[in-house]
């Protein structure tokens, strides 16, 4: 299909850190189920800005996880020909619609907005009683990166709906007041939930210690995997056990085949199965599953050259986007002084 008909798609993270499996079977599978689709035209945004609002001061780390952040791309199977990867900094018009589009957007309604609230009550090691203009106004930063590639679907989880419905009231109020120019986007929900940490904590996270990393080596997941939470009630290895509070059963059911599954939940219940073997057969499957993206991450790290090519050209693709809806939107809003 001829790109221009095909419907564009942006997602985007914040290079702040490396990926982990609850960000691989949250977004990263999506994003590959996507760019095998024709139909589709996919962009992931590597949103430095945005990471700098609240890391301002490391300006080090950010920049560090821009290349590991498409290394962990490539290493999953994200393929450049068929999405565009790009570096947010590296294209000026957004930062130019985000000063525009800052006259649609009142200081009160940002501070009500639900995930900024959230992340300010988090910050306050970095913020103090007094958040920053740049950070409270990251939203419409946001709404700018969507809508400069005319943005149509944007895939995200839960959390990030109340800036997309922020990003949509930004583009009614600029279409009403200057004509139709900017596209409406909608937000999709990933239908998976989000994965578990392996304390049984309801979030993978960094901060929270409990996640396995795509780039984590054999023995780091073996660690990982031998301290993971199981069922409490079960002290000997007859114990009748519950898979359905034991950590380790519940990622079987995400890394071991079908027909596996069955036997390994029949077996725990019936006191047939001891832990530190169940854990041994996880850390078998998750390595396996590892195993291709650790290969492919050995092969890009060790061709930095290719990564560097895959940003500049990503970036070069998504600036002539952006120029076109710059130029739309100066025109609209009577910026376009020479152009007659
Ligand atoms: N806020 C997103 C996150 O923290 C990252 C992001 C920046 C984004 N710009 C975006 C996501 C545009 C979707 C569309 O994960």
């Amino acid at each position: 299909m001829e790109d221009s008909k095909k419907i564009r798609i942006l997602t985007g993270d914040r290079p702040t850190g490396r990926l982990h499996i609850g960000h691989y079977f949250g977004s990263l599978k999506t994003r590959l189920k996507m760019q095998e689709n024709d139909q589709y035209d996919p962009y992931i945004l590597i949103a430095d800005v945005q990471a700098l609002t609240d890391n301002f001061n490391q300006p080090e780390k950010v920049r560090k996880n821009v290349r590991e952040l498409v290394i962990d791309y490539l290493s999953v199977g994200i393929d450049p020909k068929k999405t565009t990867i790009y570096i947010q900094s590296m294209i000026p018009e957004t930062a130019e619609l985000t000063v525009f589009y800052s006259n649609f957007v009142t200081i009160s309604r940002l501070e009500r907005n639900p995930t900024v609230k959230t992340e300010i009550a988090q910050k306050k090691e970095l913020f103090g009683e007094s958040v920053t203009y740049g950070f409270l106004g990251y939203p419409v930063s946001q709404a700018a990166d969507i809508t400069t590639f005319e943005g149509k679907l944007v895939p995200v989880g839960e959390d990030q709906l109340p800036l997309i419905e922020q990003c949509r009231e930004i583009v009614r109020k600029f279409n009403n007041t200057y004509g139709d120019v900017l596209i409406e986007p909608e937000a999709v929900l990933s239908n998976t939930k989000r994965i578990k940490g392996l304390d049984g904590n309801d979030k993978m996270g960094k901060s929270l210690g409990n996640a396995i990393y795509l780039s984590d080596s054999e023995e780091e997941v073996s660690k990982k995997i031998m301290s993971a939470v199981t069922d409490p009630n079960r002290i000997r290895k007859d114990d009748l056990g519950n898979p359905d509070v034991c950590m380790v059963a519940y990622y079987h059911h995400l890394f071991a085949p079908e027909k596996e599954l069955k036997t390994i939940c029949e077996e725990c219940r019936a006191g047939k199965r001891g832990c530190v073997a169940c854990k041994k057969q996880l850390i078998q499957y998750v390595n396996e599953f590892l195993n291709p993206i650790r290969a492919k991450r050995e092969y890009y790290e060790a061709h930095p050259e290719i990564i560097d090519n895959i940003l500049l050209e990503g970036t070069r693709k998504a600036r002539l986007t952006a120029k076109e809806t710059m130029k739309k939107v100066k025109k609209a809003m009577k910026l376009d002084y020479f152009e007659s």
